[in-house]
């Protein structure tokens, strides 16, 4: 469910009309909805307080699904904390608020000087990736003389469907490590002294429509804490990872959180462990839309229509990069029969096409189109490439609307740039 809605025949987000921000602010634009946000948060929440048997778990927010401060900010404010990748991400998690306890530090390649930083930060656990990885955080715990919490992601080798570049759950793939070599290294960590390790961690994908391959996972991980727990080592915390995935129209429908805890109630119950979650686009997707301007309706006398808007693959990269579909409607839309559009973007590459042969109402140059569940993974992964400004946020909070990141000059672009020194 979310606040983009047709009200007096426009499309709003909560009680403002698209076409009102569309106008103060500019296109392309990315505009966030704050109580669809609370709402998926809250949904998600609750639905594991209706199990008690499974405590009250970290909802750690993944944020490079949408990593806006302010939007950090309505997820912090409700309690959430934060899944990060990057020192980045956790200057960005701090800077909203997150109690440092409340921030997992993740990722196959943190470097020393992230290490570091979240070390000195007190991040509430490092998850290990590799036996390198430990090594590095050992040694950079040692100088500092702290003490690292560790956690150790698993590789639970299982598929889990879904886009191969986001599937990350096979024993192939770069993540973690198998449940042999983490038993390994979680015996080592307890004899290190700038080592504690509290628990184990996994995540086997994204946009996962189906609760088959995450059971599998849980399942494993669950055997996996017990052969721990039988050695006597202590595990304290269970980071069941990210990945429930959301509707985009072309794909099934996903579990609901309430059918996800259900299960997860059903696998984990009675194991008195402190469960993490790292849910990024169940929270973001639905909570945001990237509305773009038509700039020519290029019909060609052999047939073909091409949309061609003013937002291109460097804003809004999924199609592009992973086939996605991405339900596209209009901001006002016209009366008449519906056509067949290819929607594309104006940056010089085929691959700037979002979608193929979508009907659609029928649009003129200046209308307003919305991408639906633009949220997670859109604003964050967008690119300067055709040096196109990064495209403003803007955040909806019923009436109100503010804009949160602000479209840079090109003065601001073109200053980033330096003279090598030699050249006359
Ligand atoms: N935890 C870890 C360790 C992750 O790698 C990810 C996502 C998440 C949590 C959050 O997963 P989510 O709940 O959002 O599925 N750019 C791609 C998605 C990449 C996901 C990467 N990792 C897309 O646009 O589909």
């Amino acid at each position: 469910m979310n606040h983009f809605e047709m009200k007096e025949g426009e499309l709003h987000a909560e009680d403002v009309a698209i076409r009102r921000i569309a106008a103060a602010v500019g296109t392309p634009v990315y505009i966030y909805s704050a109580a669809t946000l609370r709402r998926h948060y809250t949904v998600l929440r609750d639905a594991f307080a209706v199990h008690p048997e499974l405590g009250t778990p970290l909802i750690a927010y993944a944020v490079k699904a949408n990593s806006n401060v302010e939007v950090l900010r309505v997820l912090s404010g409700l309690g959430a904390g934060a899944d990060t990748v990057s020192e980045g991400e956790i200057r960005r998690a701090l800077a909203a608020g997150v109690a440092p306890g409340r921030i997992v530090f993740s990722g196959v390649g943190k470097t020393r000087c992230e290490i570091t930083f979240a070390l000195k930060t007190g991040v509430a656990e490092i998850n290990v990736e590799s036996a390198a990885e430990l090594d590095a955080v050992a040694s950079v715990a040692r100088e500092l003389n702290l003490i690292a919490p560790v956690a150790f992601r698993v590789n639970p080798d299982v598929e889990a469907g879904g886009h191969v570049k986001i599937s990350t759950g096979k024993a192939e793939n770069k993540f973690g490590v198998s449940f042999a070599q983490a038993h390994e290294l979680y015996a080592a960590a307890t004899k290190d002294p700038h080592l504690r390790p509290v628990g184990v961690a996994c995540h086997i994908g994204s946009q996962i429509t189906d609760l088959a391959p995450l059971r599998a996972a849980f399942i494993k991980m669950r055997a996996f804490v017990e052969s721990l727990r039988a050695e006597g080592l202590s595990v304290e915390r269970l980071d069941l990872g990210g990945g429930l995935g959301v509707p985009y129209f072309n794909q099934p429908d996903p579990p609901s959180p309430a059918d996800y805890a259900a299960m997860i109630a059903e696998v984990i119950g009675g194991l008195n462990i402190q469960l993490a979650f790292e849910p990024g686009r169940m929270i973001a997707a639905n909570a945001g839309v990237l509305i773009s301007d038509v700039i020519h309706v290029n019909v060609r006398p052999e047939g073909r229509s091409f949309l061609v808007l003013d937002a291109a693959m460097n804003d809004l990269i999924r199609p592009a990069m992973y086939d996605a579909y991405h339900d596209i409607r209009p901001v006002v839309p016209r009366g008449g029969a519906h056509r067949t559009y290819d929607v594309v973007g104006p940056v010089c590459e085929t691959g700037d096409t979002f979608a193929r042969e979508r009907d659609l109402a029928p649009l003129e140059t200046g209308d307003l189109v919305a991408f639906m569940t633009a949220g997670a993974y859109g604003a964050a992964m967008a690119s300067e490439y055709n040096t196109r400004p990064l495209i403003p946020e803007v955040l909806v909070d019923g009436a109100r609307f503010a804009v949160i990141r602000e479209r840079p000059t090109y003065d601001e672009i073109l200053g980033r740039d330096r003279l090598g020194g030699w050249q006359t």
